[in-house]
């Protein structure tokens, strides 16, 4: 008899741990802090993007929106606040794409944002694929200073692929979890 109402005890703290931490995170999900904003990529060929090593011969070849199987290509490009290149600094984006779709098409990349915005201040590390013609979605797999333990998702769209500069719009997603958020 003790002990069966030692189990009904137990079951019933139990439950009232389990529903103290749904309401926990329940409260948590209200504040949960996220910012979504864009800005604009600019990329020069020759001086700003760079063909390290050439893909395979004999598929796609190289132009403005292809680029042969396997070609290892580094940048290093200005990001700014309008689709106008003389618009305001405010950050740039370092990395690496290895095309990976035998029509040239579509990169494997890995790229880190460094930004200096108005009330945010870091870096953001992002991979995944990007098309040269279509928007992508990239997660973001981390980040450093006001960006540190971000998670979420950037979409990389073309603007214009004309000319020797080429721009891309990147919307930022941005999520910080309940451990990232400094506590109120
Ligand atoms: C960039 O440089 C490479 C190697 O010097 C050259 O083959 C290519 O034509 C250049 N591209 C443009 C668009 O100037
Ligand atoms: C881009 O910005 C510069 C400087 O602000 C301005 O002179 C120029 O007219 C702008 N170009 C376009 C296409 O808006």
């Amino acid at each position: 008899m003790a002990s069966s109402h030692n189990y009904v005890l137990a079951v019933l703290v139990l439950a009232t741990i389990q529903f103290k931490a749904i309401a926990g995170s329940h409260d948590h999900l209200q504040h949960l802090k996220s910012l979504h904003f864009s800005l604009f990529q600019h990329e020069t060929i020759n001086k700003t993007g760079y063909i390290i090593v050439e893909g395979i011969k004999g598929g796609a070849g190289v132009s403005q929106t292809t680029t042969p199987f396997g070609t290892l290509f580094a940048f290093q490009d200005p990001l700014t606040v309008a689709a106008n290149r003389s618009s305001k600094l405010v950050g740039i984006s370092e990395g690496t794409t290895v095309t990976s779709s035998l029509d040239g098409l579509r990169s494997i990349s890995i790229a880190k944002l460094t930004l200096r915005l108005k009330h945010h201040k870091g870096s953001l590390s992002v991979v995944g694929v990007t098309d040269n013609v279509k928007s992508s979605n990239l997660p973001v797999v981390g980040g450093t200073e006001d960006f540190l333990f971000v998670q979420g998702y950037v979409t990389s769209s073309p603007v214009d692929l004309t000319g020797l500069t080429v721009t891309y719009k990147i919307q930022f997603h941005l999520y910080w979890p309940p451990y990232a958020t400094p506590s109120s």
